[in-house]
């Protein structure tokens, strides 16, 4: 009988950690990839290993990524890339996708100006000017070391090798089947029921990427691939053209800088809203006792979500693309600003949302989206947020050339004041206009501690990024977690409207939001069964690296 309770015990006890996730991620120490897939980690750290630094990891994760998680890995779409060198430079590659030239501030609406549904998020309309074949290349232009093509042709054994279906990607598969078939009948994708174990060969895209590699970036803005794209795009009803595409170029941004406690965050500029909001809620908490009130505590989470509520109302005013629009960007992220935003904070009741609105200064987005991050053998690191917005972008498929196409469109504001694919209000700074960039939330960041390399943090999410690399941050800093732990940790999100907590389900105690819903908050638990997926790096005290891998997805660390 005391046998078999002891056999009993020990299957519990295996069965219980089987299910319980790691909270130590994997540790390494010279260099590290961090991706939403395996195969895209490996090829990657493959780089690295050939003596590659890390922004030759970044043009081949970046195409890995097109080949093995099609879901938001792309070259379709756009990205924005932070870096921070071993010599402690840092600087940001803005790659976002651009409104073409035939586009106008009204082509989202009907005749009685209201906005046509669908046609911003699926089909040809929907798509972008993409930048992402730009970035990898400017990138590799400025800080490269290995030739181009023997960073390419590792993707090109990937897609011709094909990549195993895994059990989230079959269920992402089998959810988005039915919008692919009103976009596009000819993908890969649908070509067969696919199940997990499958494999997956892309040879359309291997022949894109040979040609690629044979020509270099010209071959997708200026050669046979561009004619080919334009001509696909504009039979589906798009209006890019091969003028559009030999236009586009990738812009090198300053990036926003902060300090927050001993912390220097270092994040994207617009056109992402990222960095500024991340450094207007920074700013706003960080006169707050954090660590005292306790993670993911009552006024812990009050304190966050009023500084997240003030930000994401400036954010639909003010933020658009600075080529464009002019932003008070210095005020914006200033400590005196985020004094005067919290003044009217109060831990007795919510502040109402229709109360604020965005700051008296002088003077939207998809869920999805893909983050890696990456430190090399030289202590060089690199932050990249990567996107064809949604779940397969405008999930229009170019057959012949093997990918997807972005729905960046919809990150603009198709009609001020109505809210996009993710609630999210735009404005008049982020209004449709020829070759401009639409406002984005994608928020690669570095930080750095006492002047070294610290963490590098990123995730998708749409309008939930920011809070999610926030919230990140904080559960290492302020809360003493490693970076797995950090990673794991239950999130919410409050973005100004609609006025409410977004909380992932079962990670917050009864007892919590008990005490949220007394004081007039508003909890939704429905909507978002996952927030962000952060793939980070933290370096540790002894010079080690820390990986946190989401396990809301299949993502990876990979190192040595
Ligand atoms: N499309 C997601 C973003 O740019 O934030």
């Amino acid at each position: 009988m005391r046998r078999l309770f002891l056999l009993f015990t020990i299957i519990s006890f295996t069965l219980f950690n089987c299910n319980k996730k790691p909270e130590i991620g994997l540790i390494t120490d010279k260099a590290m990839v961090v991706s939403a897939r395996e195969e895209a980690s490996k090829i990657g750290v493959e780089i690295l290993k050939k003596g590659g630094n890390a922004f030759d990891a970044m043009a081949a994760t970046e195409l890995a990524l097109a080949v093995a998680y099609p879901y938001a890995g792309n070259i379709g779409g756009g990205g924005f890339m932070v870096y921070r060198k071993n010599n402690g430079e840092i600087g940001a590659l803005d790659y976002r996708e651009k409104a073409p030239l035939a586009a106008t501030k009204d082509m989202y609406l009907d005749s009685l100006g209201n906005v046509i549904k669908g046609k911003s998020t699926i089909g040809a309309m929907a798509v972008g000017v993409p930048g992402t074949v730009a970035g990898v290349f400017e990138t590799h232009k400025r800080f490269g070391t290995l030739p181009m093509e023997e960073i390419i042709q590792p993707v090109i054994n990937l897609a011709l090798k094909g990549v195993i279906v895994t059990q989230k990607q079959q269920e992402r598969l089998e959810k988005h089947a039915p919008n692919f078939r009103k976009a596009n009948l000819e993908t890969i994708l649908l070509d067969n029921n696919w199940k997990k174990g499958d494999t997956i060969k892309y040879n359309a895209l291997a022949a894109t990427l040979t040609r690629i590699k044979e020509h270099g970036r010209d071959e997708f803005y200026k050669g046979e691939t561009a004619k080919v794209l334009a001509e696909f795009i504009q039979n589906n009803g798009g209006i890019i053209t091969v003028e559009d595409l030999a236009k586009y170029e990738a812009k090198w941004r300053t990036p926003v800088i902060f300090n927050y406690d001993d912390l220097k965050i270092i994040s994207m500029a617009p056109p992402s809203s990222g960095g500024v909001c991340l450094a207007e809620i920074m700013n706003a908490i960080e006169p707050y006792d954090l660590d005292k009130y306790g993670h993911n505590s009552l006024k812990s989470i009050q304190v966050i979500t009023e500084a997240e509520r003030r930000a994401y109302a400036d954010r639909s005013h003010f933020l658009g693309d600075p080529d464009f629009v002019e932003i008070p960007l210095n005020t914006l992220i200033s400590k005196e600003y985020a004094t005067s935003n919290m003044n009217n904070f109060s831990f007795e009741k919510p502040t109402s949302s229709s109360t604020i609105s965005h700051g008296n200064v002088s003077f939207s987005e998809s869920n999805e989206t893909t983050h890696y991050s990456i430190v090399d053998q030289f202590g060089n690191a690199v932050s990249v947020t990567t996107t064809i917005n949604g779940a397969y972008g405008s999930k229009l498929y170019c057959p012949e050339l093997g990918f997807f196409l972005n729905n960046e469109m919809d990150d603009f504001s198709s009609k001020p004041g109505t809210p996009n694919m993710f609630g999210l209000i735009g404005a008049e700074a982020n209004k449709i206009e020829p070759q401009k960039r639409m406002l984005s939330s994608m928020t690669p960041t570095i930080v750095e501690k006492d002047g070294k390399l610290f963490m590098v943090v990123g995730t998708p999410g749409g309008s939930t990024i920011i809070t999610s690399v926030l919230q990140t941050i904080l559960n290492v800093h302020e809360y003493n977690m490693g970076m797995q732990e950090a990673v794991n940790q239950p999130r919410f999100h409050h973005q100004w409207l609609p006025d409410n907590i977004k909380m992932e389900p079962k990670g917050f105690s009864k007892e919590v939001k008990g005490q949220l819903k007394v004081l007039g908050y508003v909890l939704d638990e429905t909507n978002s069964p996952v927030i962000g997926k952060v793939d980070a790096i933290l370096v540790l005290p002894d010079g080690k690296l820390e990986g946190g891998a989401d396990h809301r997805g299949d993502d990876t660390a990979v190192g040595f």
